[in-house]
């Protein structure tokens, strides 16, 4: 049997319909690593194009479908993971608790606010780091700044800190080895919803937002069993026993992204296969920039960070690359601007996107705008800024009739120790007990519950 191919979509193509995998390799890249020897690089970026896909691209059309619904008001985005993945840190303990933390998180947003969210992770992928600094010096040596594990290594040598090609082929063999599980636990039975009460994870069982995660899930227990009484078969409706968790990463380092996007067999549409969705990070999306001039002809879901710097306009001029036809559900502002530039800066943002008519979701990255270097040398945050940033960009939103559509975090399912404050009162002296992260500091289980529960009041609000 012969099946048509449908002719592809010009989304995001240039007007000459130019666009080539490869195309941004005339574009000025900020944020490449410096590779030693440029014919080793491209020698692994052969053999990683040689390999299979990670996603499908019917699953990234999914996820831009379920994100038109969240764009129309009708959904919200819960974005979270880690702010670097690390190599070291590939276990079935550490994938498993960080899906429990997201399920959680989902389970009470989605019963505390009552919409459907909208899962992605910071997850099987996420091994590449910008850095506002070249170097890095640590008394009297300068060394390159630590731009992830699929670059180097973490520890401040020399020797580490050489960047290596072949952690390319890593990053991509972990990448696949992560989302291998993820796929069996969220698909075979583990994100069912009868094992609801599996998820809070022991070490905090007794905490306050565990606890209050526990009555939630006594209270969707009670209305399950109602609902079978009332003779509704449950054990076939598919949404109670499986999840869809999407992945997603920066889109940074170009060459593994380009390696990896391959042409749809069906549409014959170019989709960047790494994960379902990519985001463009606040140091990279210059207009005229690769990673726009790349991003801009996949078609998977793509995210924007907007920083405080962002100049209103120069943002709908990227909107308009990235998203020519105005397509719900393809781009996904994400607004990190700092809890004291909030009310200033985004109502502007918000009116000029909407004049612009793309019909984005716009979430906030409470994380990345409130990151400062504390005295003892620890980069942290304050779980209190992080609130008060989500606050403002509700009122914000509100304010201006727009859709508060996600939450975009740095968490782990580990009982870290690196971002301040919280209901357990993370102390300055206590950073140095578990300070875990090799990039930014993340919320742990109890902030990451807290920040769940207080996000699905404001969404009731
Ligand atoms: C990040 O998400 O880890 C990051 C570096 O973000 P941003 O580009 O917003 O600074
Ligand atoms: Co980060």
């Amino acid at each position: 049997m012969v099946t048509q191919t449908p002719a592809p979509t010009p989304v995001s193509l240039q007007a000459d319909g130019t666009w080539e995998p490869t195309s941004w390799r005339a574009l000025p890249a900020a944020q490449q690593p410096l590779w030693p020897d440029p014919a080793d690089l491209e020698e692994v970026l052969e053999r990683l194009a040689t390999l299979p896909p990670l996603v499908f691209a019917g699953e990234a059309r999914s996820l831009r479908a379920q994100l038109a619904e969240v764009a129309e008001g009708k959904g919200f985005l819960l974005q979270a993971g880690d702010c670097a993945e690390s190599f070291d840190d590939l276990s079935a303990n550490s994938i498993r608790d960080k899906l429990k933390v997201i399920l959680q998180m989902a389970v009470t947003l989605t019963y505390g606010a009552g919409v459907p969210v909208v899962k992605v992770g910071r997850i099987a992928g996420q091994f590449a780091k910008p850095r506002s600094s070249d170097t890095e010096r640590r008394e009297d040596v300068e060394l390159p700044s630590f731009r992830g594990h699929s670059v180097h290594g973490f520890d401040f040598s020399a020797e580490s800190r050489r960047a290596d090609p072949e952690r390319l082929l890593t990053a991509y063999h972990h990448s696949a080895a992560t989302l291998n599980l993820l796929r069996a636990l969220t698909k075979g039975g583990f994100a069912d919803m009868s094992r609801i009460h599996q998820w809070n994870l022991e070490f905090a069982r007794e905490s306050g937002e565990c606890r209050r995660y526990e009555q939630i899930a006594a209270e969707i227990d009670r209305a399950l069993r109602f609902m079978r009484a009332c003779g509704i078969d449950l054990d076939h409706e598919a949404t109670l026993h499986e999840v869809d968790l999407y992945t997603s990463h920066e889109a940074l380092i170009l060459g593994y992204e380009e390696s990896l996007t391959r042409r749809d067999s069906l549409t014959n549409d170019w989709y960047d296969c790494s994960a379902h969705f990519l985001w463009i990070g606040d140091r990279t999306r210059q207009v005229g920039g690769a990673h726009v001039g790349f991003l801009r002809g996949v078609h998977n879901p793509i995210g924007i960070k907007v920083g405080p710097s962002t100049d209103p306009g120069e943002l709908v001029e990227v909107c308009g690359l990235l998203d020519p036809e105005r397509l719900p559900g393809r781009l996904t502002l994400i607004a990190r601007l700092g809890v004291q530039n909030v009310r200033r800066v985004l109502p502007d943002l918000l009116e000029r996107v909407r004049a612009s008519g793309h019909p984005v979701v716009w979430a906030c990255d409470p994380m990345h705008g409130n990151t400062f270097r504390h005295d003892s040398g620890f980069k942290t945050r304050r779980f209190s800024d992080v609130m008060a940033e989500l606050v403002a960009f509700f009122e914000v939103c509100r304010d201006r009739g727009v859709w508060p559509g996600g939450v975009h975090v740095e968490l782990t399912g580990d009982d870290v120790t690196e971002c301040l404050g919280g209901s357990e009162e993370i102390e300055d002296h206590h950073l140095e007990r578990r300070y875990e992260t090799i990039c930014d500091p993340r919320l742990n289980v109890r902030q990451s519950l807290d920040l769940a529960f207080q996000c699905a009041e404001l969404l009731r609000a």
